[in-house]
């Protein structure tokens, strides 16, 4: 069967040559956000790993309800639409609020809903997801990470096999020398969403000829 590839990689056929388009989006409005800057530690993986990479963080998603049932977009959801749909991997980070990921995130993934009719990859299919929650405790972090897989697998995406959550009691990021395992953790989170995202690359390149 013959996939109408998600994103925009320039993939010349040379496998770990291709370098994919990763999406990192999340974190808080909050000044020096943990979450913000865990977005763009992960962020750091993947680009380390190879990938282009655009990040939508904090004030980036602070768009309009998402409304299902007018279809006008607000120039900034337009934004995260189109950048999404071009990725070949996605990267979610959310703050744990009261257990689960906040209102401005899961507002931010109601819109991936513009996607469902996409030919050949509706949703996330396709795509890898690195998932990270960050909370002022563990309980709220784990829970919120578990709940963000579960919104990528409702959207067809592919949880990567490492998720990550910090606990902003224990760890602060805005010195992320400090942190020198949160940090290698957030690493594997974007490096796992490149790796899957070049073997899909290669996959589709192979069913091709
Ligand atoms: C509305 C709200 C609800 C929160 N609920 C929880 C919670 O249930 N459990 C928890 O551990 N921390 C909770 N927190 C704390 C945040 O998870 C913590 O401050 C985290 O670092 C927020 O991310 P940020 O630093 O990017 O703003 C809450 C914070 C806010 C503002």
């Amino acid at each position: 069967m013959r996939e109408a590839p998600p994103g925009n990689s320039q993939d010349h056929g040379r496998g770990a040559a291709v370098r994919p388009m990763v999406l990192a989006l999340g974190g808080s409005t909050r000044a020096l956000s943990t979450s913000e800057a865990a977005v763009r530690l992960a962020a750091e993986g993947a680009a380390q790993a190879g990938a282009d990479v655009h990040i939508l963080a904090g004030r980036d998603l602070m768009l309009p309800i998402y409304d299902a049932d007018n279809p006008d977009r607000a120039p900034e959801a337009e934004r995260l639409i189109t950048l999404t749909r071009q990725a070949d991997g996605l990267i979610i980070v959310s703050p744990g609020y009261h257990g689960g990921p906040s209102g401005m995130v899961k507002n931010a993934l109601d819109y991936f809903e513009d996607l469902r009719d996409d030919s050949g990859s509706p949703y996330l299919d396709g795509r890898a997801v690195g998932c990270v929650a960050v909370a002022h405790g563990w309980q709220a972090a784990v829970g919120t990470l578990h709940q963000l897989r579960q919104v990528v697998h409702a959207l067809r995406g592919w949880p990567t096999p490492f998720g990550a959550v910090v606990n902003s009691s224990e760890v602060r990021l805005d010195d992320p020398s400090a942190a020198p395992a949160a940090v290698e953790q957030l690493h594997l989170v974007g490096q796992q969403v490149v790796e899957f995202a070049r073997m899909r690359l290669a996959y589709r390149e192979g069913s091709r000829t």
